[in-house]
């Protein structure tokens, strides 16, 4: 860890078994399909179509998000509110300048995507960490914290299905009292819903509840492959999508390699993705099954479809002894207070990615090394 808490990037060689990072599982669909879209691709002669920087994505590209998005929102967007970019991340680096800026203040769930924290410090923003329960950002802590921070609270940037690192997913109900809430303090909503598509079923998107303030943001390094880093972000309308992602602006890293964007578009149109997405959802039962054998004391329903697991420690183990012993015992799993926003939320937690281990053996022999670490006692406690 360093000084502000971040997960320091563990170098992949020197950890055997990897449960730090969330990935989806290896499916054996995406090499077939990166080989098939690169013959396609060549078939099609596109050095002259991918000579050029891509700005907002290519009408086809936007297009063919906007059908992909369709599967949560219910309906599909029109393509001009769709824009196409470098992953969730940029899409959040352009979103925190533009509508939060230096000085503003950015609520958060209490624990959230540890890049959010370097991410808003890089631009001058102060986080709010906004008090949770099992659905996710409590309305009324979210109430009293815009009125503690006044004009100061800017935007609210939250998972509301499948949060990472928690799992808590928002029900229809906490939904529309979010959206209250949000509309009465006059707060942009950044809805990350990186996840919410691995679900067969989910509730409609938090946006859908006050589109007139959402950017909606599908990423897809989470459900079909990292490899791409491809993300889509629908705005309230298609001027102000235009506006904040306009190709004037040159100087940040938010506009989508041309080459990429082809591999997506031929994906999210032929079909592939949809088969890559059921092979991600089948494996990630199949882990979560095994999780849910090795790790017995461990509340985890193998039926649901996140590959990230939050899970307590026993008392017996300080955080920082326990993830400096997991490492020596050759696995990595994410500290908790690496998730917390200026709290104490995550000092008795960690999470474990299922989907990084390459197969079945390596997903054992972790799984077992730390089963059998939470059962027994740390040093600190042989030493009494
Ligand atoms: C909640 C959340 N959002 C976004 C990302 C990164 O997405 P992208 O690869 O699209 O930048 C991650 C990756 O860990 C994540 O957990």
């Amino acid at each position: 860890m360093n000084k502000i808490g971040q997960m320091q990037p563990v170098s992949p060689k020197a950890i055997p078994i990897d449960f730090s990072r969330n990935f989806p599982p290896p499916s054996p669909v995406v090499q077939r399909a990166l080989t098939e879209a690169f013959a396609d691709l060549g078939r099609a002669n596109i050095a002259d179509a991918i000579r050029f920087p891509r700005f907002t994505g290519t009408v086809g590209d936007r297009e063919a998000g906007a059908t992909w998005l369709s599967q949560r929102l219910g309906q599909k967007p029109n393509a001009e509110r769709v824009v196409l970019a470098n992953g969730s991340q940029s899409i959040l680096a352009m979103l925190m300048a533009r509508f939060v800026k230096p000085g503003g203040v950015l609520l958060t769930e209490e624990l959230t995507y540890p890049a959010i924290k370097p991410l808003s410090s890089l631009f001058g923003i102060g986080l709010r960490g906004v008090s949770m329960d099992v659905e996710g950002i409590d309305p009324e802590s979210l109430d009293k914290a815009c009125i503690e921070l006044g004009n100061d609270a800017r935007a609210l940037y939250c998972m509301p299905t499948l949060h990472n690192p928690t799992s808590a997913t928002m029900s229809e109900a906490r939904r529309d009292d979010i959206a209250a809430v949000a509309r009465r303090y006059d707060l942009w909503l950044f809805e990350d819903d990186i996840y919410g598509v691995l679900p067969e079923e989910a509730p409609p998107p938090l946006s859908l509840y006050a589109a007139e303030r959402s950017w909606y943001i599908l990423g897809l390094s989470k459900s079909l492959a990292a490899q791409l880093r491809v993300a889509y972000v629908v705005g309230p309308n298609s001027d102000i999508s235009q506006d904040v992602f306009w190709p004037g602006v040159r100087t940040t890293n938010w506009m989508v390699a041309p080459l990429v964007a082809e591999v997506s578009s031929h994906w999210l149109t032929n079909g592939i993705g949809t088969e890559i997405l059921r092979t991600v959802r089948a494996e990630t039962l199949r882990r979560r099954a095994v999780a849910a054998s090795m790790l017995p004391r461990v509340e985890i329903s193998p039926s649901d479809f996140n590959y990230h697991l939050w899970i307590d420690l026993p008392d017996t183990w300080p955080l920082n002894l326990f993830v400096k012993a997991t490492l020596e015992a050759g696995v990595a799993v994410g500290p908790g207070n690496s998730f917390a926003v200026n709290n104490q939320k995550g000092d008795r937690k960690f999470r474990i990615g299922l989907g990084v281990p390459q197969d079945q053996g390596e997903l054992v022999c972790g799984l077992k090394v730390i089963a059998s670490l939470l059962d027994a006692p740390s040093d600190q406690e042989l030493q009494q």
